[in-house]
């Protein structure tokens, strides 16, 4: 039975863009890039086979080589890798939709044997998150970040500068902030991460200080109405805890809402998990703050996404690990239809399998 008495399935603009519909496809992390983290042909198959999102926010995409936590992720800091992810977003424009790449610094997430010359990992201060690295030789513990001086600030602002410059020269419509799931600008805003004691740490202005450069770096390059940025509020993933998270989201959000950007994407609860958590605050006082577009993800169901646009609680409803599964996600919600589980064995690595062999629902 479709779905009628939605504007879900129907047009909605972005920024400069007209988007088909209201459903985006969710950054997801594959680990699938080839030799100089440059993603392979297979990555415009994929990409291109679940272009009938509004909107795709590509996995996250390191911006230096500094900004790599994980092994196999792609990169858009040489020309090797815009080359690649031109072959991407030709395929998802073919297709008649649009797509963002989401800038990464994963700061103290990451370990050695993935940073430059064997260097540390770099973060807000010197606290080791309690968590395991994804290098290609396994999972091991983290090490203890090297705490950022504040004279290497703005040349990781330029890192992100030149990353959006290539993204707008690989093809992409815009690029999404990452801000989000206890990764180097979300670091800077926890307490539990940032001890500092000079501008960008202590007072949440002080904390929110980076996050902001960066943002405003990308709307140089790329106007701000091709900029998002994603949150994660309430999330403690990667071992990231903050006393107080709602006046420094507030705050940041109000700075963003001064600057006009697209949209601001929020996790809801703990990524990949909980909707609800103890100690939160209701997101909701985050849309009502923005004039831009309010994009909701985490664990989202079709009924979950209708009911957000009934009572108009999200403006754009993102899509993680049903995407992985269903090429087809927007045609089987729109029929109501099943959807295929993901694979978690072939979420991260490996080759086509789990990644471009999910069929579509008229052959499935
Ligand atoms: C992951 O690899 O699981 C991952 C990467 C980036 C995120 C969240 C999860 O923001």
């Amino acid at each position: 039975m479709p779905v009628t008495d939605t504007d879900l399935f129907l047009p909605v603009r972005l920024g400069p863009y007209q988007l088909a519909n209201r459903i985006v496809m969710a950054p997801l992390t594959r680990s699938r890039a080839g030799a100089g983290d440059v993603p392979r042909p297979m990555a415009a198959k994929y990409y291109g086979q679940r272009a009938s999102a509004g909107l795709i926010i590509s996995e996250a995409t390191q911006i230096s080589p500094q900004g790599k936590g994980y092994a196999w992720t792609p990169g858009i800091h040489s020309t090797e890798q815009v080359a690649g992810w031109k072959a991407v977003t030709a395929a998802v424009h073919a297709k008649g939709s649009r797509i963002f790449l989401q800038l990464w610094h994963v700061g103290r997430i990451s370990h050695p044997d993935l940073q430059p010359g064997g260097a540390l990992p770099v973060a807000p201060s010197a606290i080791r998150p309690n968590v395991e690295a994804f290098t290609e030789t396994g999972l091991k513990p983290t090490v203890t970040p090297r705490a950022l001086e504040v004279s290497e600030l703005p040349g990781i602002v330029d890192d992100y500068r030149r990353a959006c410059e290539n993204a707008l020269q690989a093809g992409f419509d815009g690029v999404e902030v990452h801000a989000a799931n206890g990764y180097l600008l979300d670091q800077f805003l926890r307490d539990g991460a940032n001890r500092r004691t000079d501008a960008y740490g202590g007072s949440v202005e002080n904390r929110v200080r980076f996050p902001l450069e960066v943002t405003r770096a990308a709307i140089a390059v790329c106007g701000a109405d091709r900029v998002g940025i994603r949150i994660s509020p309430i999330n403690s993933r990667n071992d990231l805890v903050d006393s107080n998270p709602e006046p420094v989201f507030t705050h940041l959000v109000d700075r963003l809402n001064d600057f006009g950007i697209a949209y601001i994407h929020v996790i809801e609860g703990v990524t990949g998990g909980p909707r609800e958590v103890e100690g939160g605050f209701d997101l909701g006082k985050l849309r009502t703050r923005f004039g831009g577009l309010y994009m909701a993800n985490n664990g989202y169901t079709l009924d979950l996404a209708l009911a957000a646009r009934r009572q108009n609680k999200a403006d754009l409803i993102a899509f993680g690990k049903p995407f992985i599964s269903n090429p087809d996600l927007v045609a089987r919600l729109a029929r109501n239809a099943p959807l295929s589980a993901p694979d978690p064995a072939t979420f991260y690595g490996g080759d086509e399998h789990g990644y471009t062999d999910y069929p579509e629902l008229e052959t499935a």
